[in-house]
């Protein structure tokens, strides 16, 4: 693709799979977002109202899209280690070198170029990784809390694995504190990841924010 000056290089950096993921898992997290804090503080309905249905709806949907986000965990973990492609796990290259966190940094500062083994930089893998066990520390805290809910099926079933988690953890009332802290690094992270995917795009003259919807990202040829 060629503009008036510079000619652009394309390339598909995500499957079809990792984008409907992403933007699956973006659903689930601002739905369990808005509904998590409404179960915390059930504001809606007055506390002598017999209308019970709003907090049961509500819990409803948590537990439609807790059960997605959990599926989606478990399935993105699978393609990061075993996708056809390799483009992400290349990045861990860039994390075992000191080199590229400096020049990542660097690049940060708006000096010099990032040149990257894989997709993402040391970072952004980084971020990720921690993202990713933020996703896996919140999916078990919730079906903690779902065991203790429902005690059949499903919920009966994780009932011995639950108590044991919660024994480590000290107490029911600390898995439903750190349930409710992990919101809070989700709502930082979301801020911080589209103002990043953002800036990103304009300062390395990629495409990045639209690369996860088409799959496509270009860049100058000479980048
Ligand atoms: C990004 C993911 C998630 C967020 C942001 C989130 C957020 C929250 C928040 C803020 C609460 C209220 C805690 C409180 O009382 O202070 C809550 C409760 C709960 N969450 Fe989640 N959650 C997530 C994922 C999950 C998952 C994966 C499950 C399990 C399938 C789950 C199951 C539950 C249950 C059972 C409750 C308690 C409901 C009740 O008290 O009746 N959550 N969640």
């Amino acid at each position: 693709m060629a503009t008036s000056s510079v000619s652009y290089k394309q390339e598909i950096v995500f499957s079809a799979a990792i984008r409907i993921f992403h933007w699956l898992r973006a659903l689930a997290i601002l739905v369990l977002v808005m509904t998590g804090f409404y179960i915390a503080w059930p504001f809606l309905v007055a506390p002598e109202s017999s209308d019970v249905l709003v907090q049961g709806w509500i819990r409803f949907a948590h537990l439609i899209f807790g059960f997605i986000l959990c599926a989606i965990t478990l399935a993105r973990a699978y393609l990061f280690f075993f996708s056809k492609s390799d483009i992400e796990r290349r990045s861990f290259r860039d994390v075992m070198s000191l080199k590229s966190w400096i020049v990542q940094l660097k690049s940060y500062l708006w000096m010099g170029k990032l040149n990257k083994a894989g997709v993402y930089g040391p970072l952004q893998f980084m971020t990720y990784l921690a993202v990713s066990v933020m996703a896996a520390v919140i999916c078990i805290t919730g079906l903690v809390l779902y065991a203790n809910v429902y005690h059949q099926g499903m919920g009966g079933w994780l009932w011995d694995i639950s108590g044991w988690i919660t024994a480590q953890m000290g107490g029911l009332a600390m898995v439903r504190i750190w349930h409710h802290y992990l919101t809070w690094a989700f709502v930082i992270f979301v801020v911080i990841h589209v103002y990043m995917a953002v800036w990103t795009g304009i300062r390395f003259k990629h495409n990045s924010v639209d690369s996860i919807v088409s799959g496509y990202d270009y860049h100058p040829d000479k980048h």
